[in-house]
């Protein structure tokens, strides 16, 4: 049995007979090995193109996509003068402080922002301001700048203020706003303008000197 089978498998060596059923056999052989070929090239193609299309996907959203930075107050907040008169008819105050301004910037790319100046008020009046000097923060990183700012009750003179409530129960609440324009730089080539606000509200312990509260929009 063993012997037949190698008998036959004789025939199909190129030196014997029957060379043109050998050619045939082999040409259909070629042909389904390169249909086959295709087949597996089509395949890695496609299977390629869905790769490229999800990673082009991932990449717009994540990469590419422009996101609002964040700028806060921190929480440290240190006193360096906090003089407040609970005088009746005439309360006032007069305070400085070193405050953080936190730029988070959550983006694949630095996001450089113009000057500005925030605003700190009581009940809508300015009481204070501080300029703070353009810059940059870097690729998914948070830039700290710190800030010197005396706030004074000069401006509520004259208009009719709260005060005396606040001040009854302690405290001095204050608003600090900043509107911040810049732009966010992706690839190091694409630019897109971003702005953002600051609104922070602080609420000063004037017994114990101290920041209470500290919440930020
Ligand atoms: C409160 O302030 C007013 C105006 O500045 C002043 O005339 C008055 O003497 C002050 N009262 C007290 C108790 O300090
Ligand atoms: C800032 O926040 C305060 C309190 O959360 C809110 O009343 C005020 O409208 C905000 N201002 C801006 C300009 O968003
Ligand atoms: C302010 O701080 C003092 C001393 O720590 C505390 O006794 C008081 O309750 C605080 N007041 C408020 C309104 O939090």
């Amino acid at each position: 049995m063993a012997e037949k089978t190698n008998q036959q498998v004789y025939p199909l060596a190129p030196s014997n007979g029957n060379p043109r059923s050998d050619e045939e056999s082999n040409t259909l052989q070629s042909k389904e090995l390169k249909k086959k070929k295709r087949i597996k090239l089509a395949i890695y193609i496609a299977a390629f193109a869905v790769f490229q299309t999800i990673f082009i996907l991932v990449f717009a959203l994540t990469v590419m996509r422009v996101r609002t930075p964040k700028v806060r107050l921190g929480t440290d907040v240190t006193f360096s003068k906090l003089n407040t008169d609970n005088n009746e008819t005439s309360p006032s105050f007069d305070i400085t402080f070193i405050a953080q301004v936190r730029v988070k910037n959550t983006n694949f790319g630095p996001y450089k922002y113009d000057s500005t100046t925030a605003n700190f008020k009581f009940q809508d009046v300015n009481v204070g301001r501080v300029t703070i000097p353009e810059g940059k923060a870097g690729l998914r990183s948070t830039k700290k700048v710190s800030v010197t700012v005396n706030v004074n009750s000069d401006a509520l003179k004259i208009t009719s203020s709260n005060l005396g409530n606040d001040f009854k129960n302690e405290v001095l609440t204050l608003n600090g706003q900043a509107k911040f324009t810049g732009k966010v730089e992706l690839m190091f080539v694409m630019k897109k303008k971003k702005a953002t606000e600051m609104n922070c509200t602080m609420v000063i312990n004037l017994t114990s000197k101290a920041l209470k509260d500290l919440i930020c929009e």
